[in-house]
Parts: structure tokens; sequence; C-alpha cells
């Protein structure tokens, strides 16, 4: 067994140290890189009209597909303004139906205004973006951003807030 000089001591100490923050680097440099908005593409979403405000029921979900034809989606009219609503009573509004738990296909209730997921029985506030209020999800509903021409009474998809059930990125 050799013996370690003092130096050759302080340099294999030196080397752990080096060693020790080359092993924290990764972490520091992956947690500049996190992703605060999982709905966030670089692609561009499409622009889809989805349905003219006034032909829109109250308080009945419309079904419709966006960003592509493999995500269900539904637009409802509250009837009175909501937050995030849009049309001439700001009461438009649109959300991914697909649950954020385990993908399930939520429905609209129209007694209590919130979606229900018949899996684990998640429930997701309408009038409140989508909030998650109750049950196995951790994440509010995909809201569907949309537009409102007046001149031409068009409600249109324009992008997606929140990260659809499956995808890595709303844009596939
Ligand atoms: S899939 Fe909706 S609560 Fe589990």
């Amino acid at each position: 067994m050799s013996k370690l000089s003092r130096r050759g001591f302080l340099k294999l100490g030196g080397a752990g140290v080096a060693a020790g923050a080359a092993a924290v680097a990764p972490g520091a440099a992956l947690a500049k890189t996190e992703n605060r908005n999982p709905g966030a593409t670089t692609l561009p979403y499409p622009n889809k009209v989805v349905a003219k405000a006034k032909s829109l029921p109250h308080n009945k979900p419309v079904r419709f597909n966006y960003p592509d034809e493999l995500s269900p989606c539904v637009v409802i009219r509250m009837g009175y303004a909501v937050p995030g609503g849009v049309g001439p009573k700001k009461d438009i509004v649109a959300y991914s139906t697909l649950c954020t738990h385990m993908g399930c296909p939520v429905s609209y209730d129209p007694s209590s205004r919130d979606f229900k997921c018949p899996c684990h029985f998640s429930v997701f506030d309408t009038e409140k973006e989508g909030q998650m209020v109750t049950g196995q999800a951790t994440e509010n509903l995909p809201k569907i951003r949309l537009e409102y021409d007046a001149k031409s009474d068009s409600v249109t998809a324009v992008g997606v807030d929140g990260l659809i059930f499956g995808r890595q990125a709303n844009i596939l």
C-alpha cells in the first residue's frame, strides 16, 4: 500500500470537488431549460373557424377538432360573460374534451355547467377556464384560445392553453 502525500491528498480532494461540481452542472442546466408552459410550441397553431356565434345554442356543447383531427374539443355559449370568453357577450369558451388524468373523454353537464370525467370522477370548471375542481387529474382542462370577428360573426380557434392529454406538444 503506498502512502499518500499531503499534496496528493489535496489533489484527490480537489478532483472530488471538481467531480461534484460536474455532477451538479447538468441539473442546473436542466432547471434553466425547464418548460414552464407545457402547451407551448414553436410550430404555428392553425386558425380554424369553429362556429358562427349567433348559431351556437346556449349551454350546449358543439363538437369540433383542434388543432388536428385527433384532438376532440367542444365550444360552448354559456349565455353570460365568463373569464376568457369571446363573442358579443364574452360568453363563448372552448376546451379539449380529453381528461388530463388519463385521457378519458369528459362530458359537459349543463345543470352544473362543468365537465365530468366518467373514469375517475375528475371535475373541471367551464366558467373558470377549465380549472380542475376535484378528482384524480392534477392539470386544468386545456382551453382552446378563441378569437371573434364581429363582421363575419365567426369564432375561430387560434391556439391551446395547456397540454392536450397524451402529447409532448400540442402540434405534432
Ligand atoms: S381519466 Fe379522467 S379522472 Fe382519470
